[in-house]
């Protein structure tokens, strides 16, 4: 057998609806082929995230039972802390609602305008917390993360030589700390090795300034470190996380991925001076230091749900299932980035819809193609996220990479529900003629994938190649 089976069985299941093409077509006009705008329930299955999707375990529903709803002192949150503190080992833990949350907070506490952080590569968030507070968010990963058919173990990894040559360049004062993101969402999911995060360590130690991760994702990071780094194989995945926190001054964490929780994040640090800033903004936007925006029982769910992840069964299912997807795609034909990543595949929309000029937002289009034929939702990582245009001049910037990530929910979908997502994208790959590109008609001015507007471009402009603006004028 190649690929492991699920290990856990089902207790409690949720019917999915299915559609037919003439009501998601439908769908796709009123939402503005924008597939957040969808309604979840004409989505057949459901690949947009992994955040706060996943199948809580039977242990978590039962601690949701036991949850302590008090205002202060919940005995939730302490049982919360020490599992983050036995996790992590930072001294201070702040509960809050979710991952850019945490993001806010420790932003608010320690970048000022100006300043410069750097990361591997930012979560859109992450960037756009950053940006608020004028400063500059940097990505400084491994220039062969920008290839999609380059394949390292560590894809993820921070390139320390721009690190370093970023803080001569920007002068260590203007860098208040730097960031890991484990793993490496927005590059595909790729992991960072303990070497590099060591490495890092050591050239931040000469320039005093603090390292914290971006940790939502750390247990399959750790996963990636036992199956793939020298030295690691016999080491249990609790200690590797104990050992890679261990090297960071705290972490930000959005407990819908790895806390296999459907809400909940946390900051956790040792510097006491600004765990007291943290809290202290905390109370003004978040809630009580002993509840953070939460409910006592998300608090209990988190809490467990930090533990089960670190199980290595679990882990080995986890990202055994998700290249299971990959296999069969690629077996198929279907362009995808490589390697696989942790938590999802990303389908390389440039190569699979070779006719569409980025102008046209290939990914956003491919990943239309696949609700309107097939019920699948995914999400574009792209031109639409990532892309820029300047409202003066009306030009845009699009980035390298134009990806639909199929983004693989916890403990959700069995191997077989995988096995129809490979069919229909495969059997979509053989009509990708077929497939037109968009036109943007209308974007917020932050994080505009989450709002923007389309309209279909006709099928004979597509292959008209212009100046490289796309957007319809106003
Ligand atoms: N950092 C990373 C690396 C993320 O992937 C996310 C969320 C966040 C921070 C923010 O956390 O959603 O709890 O506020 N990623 C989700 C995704 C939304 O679909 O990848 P949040």
């Amino acid at each position: 057998m190649n690929f492991p089976f699920e290990p856990y069985k089902i207790k409690v299941v949720e019917p999915i609806r299915c559609t037919t093409r003439e009501e998601r077509c439908r769908l796709l006009h009123e939402a503005g082929y924008n597939l957040f705008q969808l309604p979840a329930d004409g989505v057949t299955i459901d690949l947009l995230t992994d955040s706060g999707t996943s199948a809580m375990s039977d242990s978590q529903w039962a601690g949701l039972m036991v949850g302590d709803e008090s205002y202060a002192g919940s005995r939730s949150f302490y049982r919360f802390e020490a599992a983050v503190r036995s996790l992590c080992g930072y001294r201070h833990v702040v509960p809050t609602h979710q991952g850019r949350a945490a993001e806010h907070l420790l932003f608010s506490a320690l970048v000022k305008p100006g300043m410069c952080v750097p990361n591997n590569m930012h979560f859109d968030t992450t960037r756009a917390n950053i940006e608020y507070r004028e400063a500059e968010a940097l990505d400084l990963v491994v220039k062969e993360a920008y290839d999609p058919h380059c394949e390292l173990p560590f894809k993820g990894n921070m390139d320390v030589g721009r690190l370093e040559a970023t803080i001569e360049r920007v002068g260590p004062d203007r860098v208040p700390f730097v960031l890991i993101t484990i793993t490496n969402n927005s590059g595909g999911g790729q992991p960072v090795s303990m070497a590099n995060i060591r490495v890092t360590r050591q050239l931040l130690n000469r320039y005093r300034i603090p390292l914290f991760f971006d940790a939502c994702r750390f247990a399959e990071n750790c996963w990636f470190i036992k199956e793939r780094e020298p030295g690691y194989a016999d080491v249990p995945v609790r200690e590797i996380a104990r050992s890679l926190f261990s090297l960071g001054d705290g972490c930000l964490m959005s407990a819908k991925k790895d806390g296999l929780a459907n809400i909940g994040g946390f900051v956790s640090l040792n510097d006491a001076a600004w765990a007291r800033a943290i809290t202290n903004h905390l109370i003004l936007v978040e809630g009580f230091p002993t509840y953070g925006g939460l409910a006592g029982r998300d608090l209990e769910a988190m809490a467990r749900g930090l533990e089960e992840v670190l199980d290595e069964g679990y882990l080995r299912f986890r990202v055994g299932q998700v290249r299971y997807l990959a296999d069969l795609l690629e077996r198929g034909g279907v362009p995808i980035l490589k390697p696989i990543g942790g938590h999802a595949v990303y389908l390389n929309a440039k190569e699979f819809l070779p006719h569409l000029p980025q102008f046209q937002f290939p990914a956003q289009a491919l990943a239309v193609a696949l609700y309107r034929e097939y019920g699948i939702r995914g999400v574009e990582i792209g031109s639409v996220m990532f892309g820029t245009r300047d409202p003066h001049t009306e030009q845009s910037t699009h980035p390298n990479l134009e990806l639909v990530r199929l983004a693989i929910p916890r403990r959700v979908y069995t191997n077989s529900h995988l096995m129809y997502v490979a069919e229909s994208v495969i059997d979509l790959l053989q009509r990708r003629d077929s497939i037109g590109g968009l036109l943007l008609t209308y974007e917020a001015p932050q994080l505009r994938h989450f709002t923007a507007r389309f309209e279909e471009a006709a099928l004979a402009e597509t292959s008209v190649h212009s100046a490289g603006i796309a957007v319809l004028p106003r």
